[in-house]
């Protein structure tokens, strides 16, 4: 017998114990190597037979084995006594977990997030509808002709069952209507595609917050003091609105608009490409062809809608230059939203 093979023993005595995952491993570790006829024992025995400097060396490995293991023994059996349950020879179960990094919450989450929760304090609910629409409910119904250049091929995207990928949340505003009768304070946060060559502006798919409020004597005011009211709650206290007269379809009067700029005051700067004012969502009286479709009586109801593009708001919130950087899930960027 050799030093050397003390020293191997001691690897695999070692080895053992570290791998026992139970006190019955670890007792039979034990008597393997600890007990007075385990193999420890019988070394000590033959250290006599050894030449004195080989015999001083082999002594002191074996002495180093028999501390080593009982150490690992011991730590064993406290651990299992002090209550831990599942305690496992070599692994300190008292020491504090790694924590697994947490995630963070994108912006478009962000920006639709806080819409649902400023708006919910004035009683709008949420109400969501399929990426997959007919050309009933995302242009007929919205009285959107066949013939008007947003059905083009060029613009929609067209499935092979003659049905489309919305290219608006409005025909969510249909489908409530079909199925509730008034009044209806709704919103529906959800994602659009149109067929538009992607840059740093524009996105061939998008996301769009519609609003929707139909009751028996509902104004353009009452759309100005919502829209006034979520500029406010979401880009700061001074942030005022106004309205510029535009076309929709499915809107009478139709409007567009824009909030002032939240980072010059409406001074001017790069942000509102000196202007002033931020073009933030299309709006209007609904239309009463509208109401006549989803057969509600439009001399007995009025409303007003609105649809403003989510992404367009997280830019302007968070002064993100590129649309791209929101689909890219570069995480560098993302974890600036912790
Ligand atoms: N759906 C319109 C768009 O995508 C926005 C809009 C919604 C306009 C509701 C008026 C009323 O441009």
């Amino acid at each position: 017998m050799k030093s050397g093979d003390i020293e191997q023993l001691k690897r695999e005595a070692l080895a053992e114990a570290t791998a026992a995952s139970s006190p019955e491993d670890m007792e039979r570790v034990r008597i393997k190597y600890l007990s007075r006829k385990g193999l420890l024992s019988g070394i000590m025995k033959e250290l006599k037979t050894l030449a004195p400097d080989e015999r001083a060396s082999a002594g002191r490995i074996a002495n180093e084995l028999k501390h080593e293991l009982s150490v690992i023994i011991e730590s064993g059996s406290t651990k299992r006594e002090s209550g831990s349950g599942a305690a496992v020879a070599g692994h300190d179960l008292t020491l504090p977990g790694r924590w697994p990094a947490l995630g963070t919450m994108h912006p478009i989450s962000m920006v639709i997030n806080e819409v649902v929760r400023i708006l919910g304090k004035i009683g709008f609910t949420v109400a969501e509808g399929p990426d997959i629409e007919t050309k009933y409910r995302n242009f007929e119904a919205l009285n959107t002709p066949d013939h008007h250049p947003s059905l083009d091929a060029r613009d929609t995207f067209w499935l092979e069952s003659g049905e489309l990928l919305r290219t608006q949340t409005s025909p969510v505003q249909i489908r409530v209507m079909e199925n509730c009768r008034p009044p209806v304070r709704i919103i529906t946060p959800g994602r659009c595609y149109r067929r538009d060559t992607t840059d740093a502006t524009h996105s061939a798919n998008f996301h769009q917050i519609e609003g929707l409020y139909v009751d028996t004597s509902v104004s353009l005011a009452d759309l100005k003091g919502t829209l006034s009211y979520l500029a406010q709650e979401l880009m700061g206290p001074n942030v005022g609105v106004r309205f510029r007269p535009h076309f929709f379809p499915f809107t009478e009067p139709s409007v567009e608009c824009d909030f002032s700029c939240h980072v010059c005051n409406g001074r001017g700067c790069a942000v509102c490409k000196q202007s002033g004012w931020i073009e933030i969502a299309g709006a209007g009286m609904v239309d009463p062809r509208v109401f006549r479709k989803v057969g509600y009586d439009s001399s007995m109801v009025s409303g007003y809608a609105f649809g403003m593009g989510v992404e367009r708001i997280a830019m302007i919130k968070y002064g993100i230059r590129d649309i791209r950087m929101l689909y890219e899930n570069d995480l560098r960027f993302l974890r600036e939203f912790a």
